[in-house]
C-alpha cells in the first residue's frame, strides 16, 4: 500500500456552474467495519456499496494475511468468510496499513484479542501519527509492544486469546480508540465499557449489535457509556454501505460556492454523528435541501441537494467537531468565499490526521491570499469574493487537503495547484473524474 510513484501536480480551474446528480462511493469508516466484523462472525457476510479505494482495500489485505478468505463478486460486491471471534491466524510478514489510521486502529484492537505477534508498518504519514491513545487502553487489556514505549508505527504487538475486560474513559473524543477497545472487548471474558464524553461516529455500535454482538449503551451527563459483552459470537450478515458524506462534502461544497450551481449527490449517510459540515452549511446560508429521507442497512441516508446560493460567516462550535472532525479542510474553503469571517474551534484532533490539517489547512489558504488565523485550537477565515488563488499547496500525503484545494481553484481569479493527487485514491478514487462530470475543471499542473 505504500505508495512510491512519481508525484502527479494537479490544479483546480475557475469553473462555470457546476450541474448534476451523481452517486460517490461507500462510506470508508463503514466498509473498513464491515470487512473486519465480517472477518470476526461466523459464516459468511455479504456487502455491497463497499468503497473500492486504497485504504479500505488495504484492510482486505490485511485480512486476508491474518487468514480470512475475502472475495470480490463485483463492483462493490463483496463476500468475506468469517473466522470467529479469536479466530485469525498468525500473519506471514508485516501487515501494511498504507496510509489508514483507521485500518491501523480498529486492527490493533482486533489484534488485542488474538495470542499471536504481528508487526505493523504504514506509509510516511501514517508512521508519524499517535498510536499511545489506542495502545494505552489496549495495554491495560493485555496487548504487549516489543518495542516497549513506542507509540508510533513500525510496531509489533503480540494480543492474547483473553484479553482483559476493563472500563475505559476516553482522553481524545475518537470513535478509532472507541472502536478499538470494543474489538479487543468482543474476545475478553466479561464485560467491557467505554465513556466518551463528546458523541463520536456510532458506526461500530450499530454494526456490531448488527452482527449479533450484545452492547448498550447509558447516557450520562456529559456522555455515554458503551458497554459491550465479553465471549461473543458474531454472526455473518449482510451490510449494504451508504455513500461517504465525507466524500460527498466535496462535491456539495463545490455546488455551494460555484454560482449557479445545482449538484445533487444520492444516497449519502445522514446519521447525526457525521453531519456537521451540512448542518454549518445551512448556517452559513447554503440552500441545502435532504430530499428522500429513508433507512438502508441500519443507518439513515438521503438525497443531498444544494444550489449555490450566498453564504456569509459562521462560528463552528468545538462541540461539533467529531460530527465534521473530517471536513474541516473542505469546510475552510467554503468559509473562504463566505463574507465576513468564520471561527472554527476545538480543533486539536485535526492535527493528528494524515497531516497535521490545521497547519496545512491555514498554510494553503494563505499561499492563496486568503488570510486564515490559527490561535492555539481555533482557526479563523477572512472570506471575500474575488480570491486571488495562484498558490501551490503542499498537501503533504493528505488526501483531504488535496481535495479541498482543488475545489477552492474553481472559485479563484488563478487557479490553484496541489503538489501531488495521488493520495486522493485512499478514499475516493473518482474524484476528479466526478467533479470534472458536473462541469468543473481539474487538471495536470505543469509546477509543483
Ligand atoms: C474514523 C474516525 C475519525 C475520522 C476517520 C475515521 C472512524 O478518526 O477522522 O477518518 O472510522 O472511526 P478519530 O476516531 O481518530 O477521530
Amino acid at each position: 500500500m505504500t505508495h512510491h510513484s512519481q508525484p502527479q501536480p494537479y490544479e483546480g480551474v475557475r469553473s462555470g456552474p457546476l450541474e448534476g446528480t451523481l452517486c460517490v462511493p461507500g462510506d470508508k469508516s463503514i466498509s473498513h467495519r464491515a470487512l473486519m466484523f465480517g472477518a470476526l462472525a461466523s459464516g459468511e457476510t455479504a456487502i455491497t456499496g463497499l468503497l473500492e479505494a486504497g485504504d479500505v482495500l488495504g484492510t482486505a489485505e490485511v485480512l486476508r494475511k491474518l487468514g480470512v478468505p475475502i472475495e470480490r463478486l463485483g463492483e462493490g460486491h463483496w463476500r468475506v468468510t468469517g473466522r470467529g471471534v479469536g479466530g485469525l491466524t498468525e500473519p506471514k510478514g508485516d501487515l501494511d496499513f498504507g496510509n489508514s489510521g483507521t485500518g491501523t486502529r480498529l486492527m490493533l484492537g482486533v489484534l488485542a484479542g488474538h495470542g499471536f505477534a504481528a508487526r505493523i508498518t504504514g506509509d510516511a504519514s501514517l508512521s508519524r501519527r499517535p498510536m499511545g491513545r489506542v495502545l494505552k487502553p489496549l495495554k491495560q487489556m493485555g496487548l504487549q509492544v516489543l518495542e516497549s514505549d513506542r507509540v508510533t508505527l513500525p510496531l509489533t504487538v503480540r494480543g492474547r486469546a483473553q484479553p482483559i475486560p476493563i472500563t475505559y474513559t476516553l482522553d481524545v473524543p475518537s470513535a478509532q480508540v472507541k472502536s478499538a477497545i470494543l474489538l479487543a472487548g468482543l474476545a475478553a471474558p466479561g464485560e467491557t465499557t467505554v465513556i466518551e464524553h463528546e458523541a463520536t461516529r456510532d458506526h461500530t455500535e450499530r454494526m456490531l449489535r448488527h452482527f449479533g454482538a450484545i452492547l448498550s449503551v447509558k447516557e450520562l451527563a456529559g456522555g455515554r457509556a458503551i458497554t459491550v459483552k465479553g465471549n461473543a459470537e458474531l454472526k455473518g450478515r449482510d451490510v449494504v454501505v451508504p455513500a461517504d458524506p465525507s466524500s460527498a462534502a466535496f462535491l456539495i461544497a463545490a455546488g455551494a460556492i460555484v454560482p449557479g450551481s445545482e449538484v445533487t449527490v444520492d444516497g449519502v449517510l445522514t446519521n447525526p454523528t457525521r453531519t456537521g459540515f451540512y448542518v454549518t452549511l445551512r448556517e452559513m446560508g447554503a440552500d441545502l435541501a435532504f430530499l428522500n429521507e429513508r433507512t438502508e442497512g441500519g443507518e439513515p441516508i438521503a438525497d443531498i441537494r444544494v444550489r449555490a446560493s450566498k453564504l456569509v460567516g459562521v462560528r463552528v462550535p468545538p462541540e461539533r467537531a467529531p460530527s465534521m472532525i473530517d471536513e474541516y479542510p473542505i469546510l475552510s474553503v467554503v468559509a473562504a468565499t463566505a463574507s465576513g469571517t468564520s471561527r472554527m474551534e476545538g480543533l486539536a484532533e485535526l492535527r493528528a490526521k494524515e497531516s497535521d490539517r490545521l497547519g496545512a489547512t491555514a498554510a494553503g489558504l494563505a499561499a492563496n491570499g486568503i488570510t486564515a488565523r490559527v490561535d492555539g485550537d481555533t482557526l479563523e477565515v477572512d472570506g471575500g469574493a474575488n480570491i486571488l488563488g495562484g498558490g501551490q499547496v503542499a498537501t503533504h500525503l493528505d488526501h483531504r487537503i488535496a481535495m479541498a484545494f482543488l475545489t477552492l481553484g474553481l472559485v479563484t481569479q488563478k487557479p490553484v495547484a496541489v503538489d501531488d493527487i495521488a493520495m486522493i485514491a485512499t478514499s475516493f478514487p473518482q474524484f476528479t473524474k466526478l467533479m470534472t462530470g458536473l462541469g468543473a475543471t481539474l487538471r495536470p499542473s505543469a509546477s509543483g
